[in-house]
């Protein structure tokens, strides 16, 4: 089964994309956690990322893609993935179908979680991130077991440097322009699912599981 998560900046792609790997035992695939796991590690590909990630722009698509590349061939992708994040551009979408079409595959779902910018920049304040592991929690509707800690695996939460509201209204500009062609992409291609990220975390992984499981 492979899965991509479309969605603006702070729909909850993240959220649900851990879910569904967890319900369907597939790998989560983030490239921005990949990328935030560089920064913490100051690895030159992290410090190059980071010049754009900070401004809420793109990183290039030939590192993203390279990047993406590389993950998806390890072991633990051969039975299917779930995609968040990626692809954010029309570019990086071809040469994912591809590099699937190669392989005689192809994307089985690309699902929209649909939340309108308003509510988007009120729960960019209030989350919290582990760039340890990339688990993600909201100071009200998510909280840590222990405030300011790691629920999965004991490490410091913080702010992420993206969820400034300069940096978050850019980064929707962003998605609107680069990102949101996807959704017609994939439509055409007859994949899109289309489920409303407005509602509870639970409810809106019961659309999704419905979908999933059809
Ligand atoms: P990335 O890490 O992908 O960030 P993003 O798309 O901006 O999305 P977020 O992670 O901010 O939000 P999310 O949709 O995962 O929401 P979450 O589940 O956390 O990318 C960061 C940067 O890396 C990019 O700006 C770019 O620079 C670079 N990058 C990454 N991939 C790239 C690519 N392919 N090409 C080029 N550059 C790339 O939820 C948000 C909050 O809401 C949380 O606090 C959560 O707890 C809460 N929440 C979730 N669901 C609900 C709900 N139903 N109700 C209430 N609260 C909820
Ligand atoms: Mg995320
Ligand atoms: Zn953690």
């Amino acid at each position: 089964m492979k899965i991509i998560m479309l969605g603006a900046p702070g729909a909850g792609k993240g959220t649900q994309a851990k879910m569904i790997a967890d319900r369907y035992g597939v790998p989560h695939v983030s490239t921005g956690d990949i990328f935030r796991a560089n920064i913490k590690n100051e690895t030159a590909l992290g410090m190059e990322a980071k010049q754009y990630m900070d401004k809420g722009l793109l990183v290039p698509d030939e590192l993203t893609v390279k990047i993406l590349l590389d993950r998806v061939a390890q072991e633990d992708c051969r039975n299917g993935y779930v995609l968040d994040g990626f692809p954010r551009t029309i570019p990086q979408a071809e040469v994912l179908d591809e590099a699937l079409a190669a392989q005689g595959e192809r994307i089985d779902y690309a699902i929209d979680v649909d939340v309108p910018d308003e509510n988007i920049v009120r729960r960019m304040g209030g989350r919290r991130a582990c760039l340890s592991c990339g688990a993600t929690y909201h100071i009200e509707h998510v909280p840590p077991k222990k405030e300011g800690v790691c629920d999965v695996c004991g490490q410091p939460l913080v702010l992420r440097d993206d969820d400034k509201p300069e940096t978050v209204q850019n980064r929707l500009n962003v998605y609107h322009e680069q990102t949101q062609p996807l959704i017609d992409f994939y439509r055409k291609k007859g994949v899109l699912k289309t489920v409303d990220g407005t509602q509870d975390m639970n409810d809106v992984f019961a659309a999704i599981t419905a979908v999933l499981d059809a």
